[in-house]
């Protein structure tokens, strides 16, 4: 959950041009292609500095947060919550219990949460994860931009980023690569036709 941004001309809007938010999903993820490890955790990232990657700059580009149920109950457990006022969305059949002040329970359904967001005129959601809930999104057309922040690190067996089988060709915006071997990889999604 680490990240960087480069390109000054990241989307701000959904790409077929009309008012809805941009969805980016944005991670970390393991050269083969790991977002977490067999138990869940992300101690394959220890060795990075989110800042270095420019964390700190993207958090500042969105406005809002969609997360599953198991994302959110990790970052809970990691002590204080991080994401400071923005709405959270958090996909979940369960009540939050003692949640931060702005996040909402929310059922499985994208389009839901873009109207809400879009209603209130929030600009760029970051699409957090986890992989389950990135396929939801990903199944309803509902992804502009893969910002992938790829760590040279293999994590030889664990949570995979991509759960299904989709064929699909992007278009690369940015590509920039540091001194630690981390490289952050930005795609836009093809176009989804608006509902
Ligand atoms: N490397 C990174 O940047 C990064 C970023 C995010 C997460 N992660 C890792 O991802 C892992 C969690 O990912 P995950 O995919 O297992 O879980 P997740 O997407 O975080 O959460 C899954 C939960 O969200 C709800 N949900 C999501 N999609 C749904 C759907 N299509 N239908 C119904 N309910 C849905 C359900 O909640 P209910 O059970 O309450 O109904 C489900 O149990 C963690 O280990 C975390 O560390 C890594």
């Amino acid at each position: 959950m680490t990240g960087h941004t480069t390109n000054p001309a990241r989307p701000h809007e959904g790409s077929d041009a009309t008012n809805r938010p941009a969805v980016r999903a944005y991670l970390a993820v393991s050269l083969d292609g790991f977002v977490a490890d067999d138990a869940g955790g992300v101690s394959f990232l220890d060795n990075y500095d989110a800042e270095e990657l420019g964390a700190t700059r993207f958090f500042e580009s969105i406005d809002a947060l969609v997360m599953g149920r198991k994302s959110f109950d990790q970052v809970l457990s990691f002590g204080d919550w991080p994401y400071e006022d923005r709405p959270t969305w958090v996909v979940t059949s369960r009540p939050l219990e003692n949640p931060p002040p702005h996040a909402i329970a929310t059922p499985p359904d994208p389009q839901r949460i873009i109207n809400e967001a879009t209603k209130r005129g929030l600009n760029s959601i970051w699409l957090v994860g986890g992989p389950a809930t990135i396929a939801l999104f990903d199944a309803a057309d509902r992804i502009d931009t893969w910002e992938l922040t790829v760590v040279p690190e293999r994590v030889g067996a664990g949570i995979p980023l991509f759960t299904n089988n989709r064929r699909a060709t992007l278009t690369l915006e940015n590509a920039t690569p540091h001194p630690s071997g981390v490289v952050q990889l930005d795609y836009r999604a093809q176009p989804a036709t608006e509902t």
